[in-house]
């Protein structure tokens, strides 16, 4: 079997070029999507398997990304629990989760995950009709990220979460979604995902001691109860408005790669984690906006610096941006990120 540049990488053994793949590759953006959803809303194309391997694999096709991402949205877990969710783009959830009385209103545990039973199958549909060298990862939310969304409904109103953390509102919704979404992440790597990335957006937005009191045993917990249900797949942690003083609390927990959001210096990183984990990230996604010359530029610049260190450092990188691609990146600035990658990794 033909091992993908995103397994070596993830295994921290891939001797050839580093694999490139983008968070939110399949968007709106990219005229391939805005095809679809002209014809389908947002919900349809996640839920329709078909549909959603289609939408996963046009930025495959157009762009030579070695990596398709699942296509689909990490608020389905909170549906499952009975929240409702619509999207306008943005997600609305029925109600937000503010006392006991609302968290015991939610379904949780292992079986509510049998509800994303749609990803299980969009993941099946890519994985058949991806090339064999490309890599397929699946996705959750980090519980943290989904609680701050379950109670303030969007990840910037993380203020209104805090109150949670005190009065046990914090602690019985994580009862109740911890075993689902270690299931769910189960279902996605059973149906063919080889990596599993765990997505923490609101995570920055709590001061490095309350991540360490707070958000890390819940992590703790969530990576134990998958490894028992899947000793071996690969999970990435990607984390937004972090720095050390929260990663150096993460090193033992049972994930593989760390993802970095574009204020970190990554040849530092690097050097400095790249002997514990593999590295994601972590181009500034603005710089997509930039004139095409300019960021042809500031690409070559960044990636030659990657390129001069030493190359086991490079071994496990998987490169990409430090958050998702914004709405009106031009396509040509996407093809030349990956096709510039290729001209200098080889
Ligand atoms: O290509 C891919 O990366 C796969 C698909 C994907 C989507 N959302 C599709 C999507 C992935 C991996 C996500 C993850 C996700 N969803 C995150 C974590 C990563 C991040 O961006 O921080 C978060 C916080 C969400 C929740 C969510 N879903 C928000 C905040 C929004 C609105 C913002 C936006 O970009 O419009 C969504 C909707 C959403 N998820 C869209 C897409 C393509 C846009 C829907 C539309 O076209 O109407």
């Amino acid at each position: 079997m033909t091992e993908t540049l995103l397994s070596a990488a993830l295994n921290r053994r891939n001797a050839g070029r580093p694999p490139v793949w983008m968070m939110r590759q399949a968007g709106r953006y990219h005229s391939h999507y805005q095809m679809l959803k002209a014809h389908s809303d947002f919900i349809a194309l996640c839920k329709q398997p078909q549909f959603a391997a289609e939408t996963a694999m046009g930025p495959v096709h157009e762009f030579n990304f070695d990596a398709a991402i699942l296509f689909s949205d990490l608020l389905f877990p909170l549906e499952a629990m009975g929240m409702g969710l619509t999207y306008d783009p943005g997600p609305t959830l029925a109600f937000h989760v503010q006392t006991l009385a609302d968290v015991e209103r939610l379904s949780g545990g292992a079986e509510r995950a049998q509800w994303m039973g749609f990803q299980a199958e969009a993941i099946r549909l890519t994985r058949a009709r991806l090339r064999a060298d490309k890599g397929l990862i699946g996705f959750v939310g980090g519980p943290w990220t989904l609680y701050v969304y379950a109670t303030a409904g969007s990840h910037d109103k993380a203020q209104q979460a805090m109150g949670g953390l005190t009065n046990g509102v914090y602690a019985a919704f994580n009862a109740r979604l911890l075993d689902l979404l270690a299931h769910n992440m189960a279902l996605q790597s059973r149906a063919g995902a080889e990596n599993i990335a765990l997505f923490d957006t609101a995570a920055g937005e709590i001061d490095a001691a309350g991540y360490g009191r707070h958000v890390v045993p819940v992590l703790a917990e969530l990576l134990a109860r998958f490894r028992a249900l899947d000793p071996a797949t690969p999970v990435t942690y990607y984390s937004r408005g972090t720095g050390p003083a929260h990663w150096d609390q993460l090193k033992g927990l049972p994930f593989q790669c760390l993802g970095i959001d574009w204020r970190h210096d990554l040849a530092e990183v690097l050097a400095d984690y790249g002997d514990h984990w593999c590295i994601q990230g972590n181009v500034d996604p603005e710089w997509l906006h930039l004139p095409y010359t300019e960021l042809e530029r500031r690409l070559a610049d960044w990636f030659g610096r990657i390129k001069a260190l030493p190359a086991e450092l490079r071994r496990g990188w998987i490169c990409g941006l430090g958050h998702g691609v914004l709405q009106r990146t031009p396509e040509m600035n996407v093809r030349r990120f990956v096709t510039l990658q290729r001209e200098i990794f080889g």
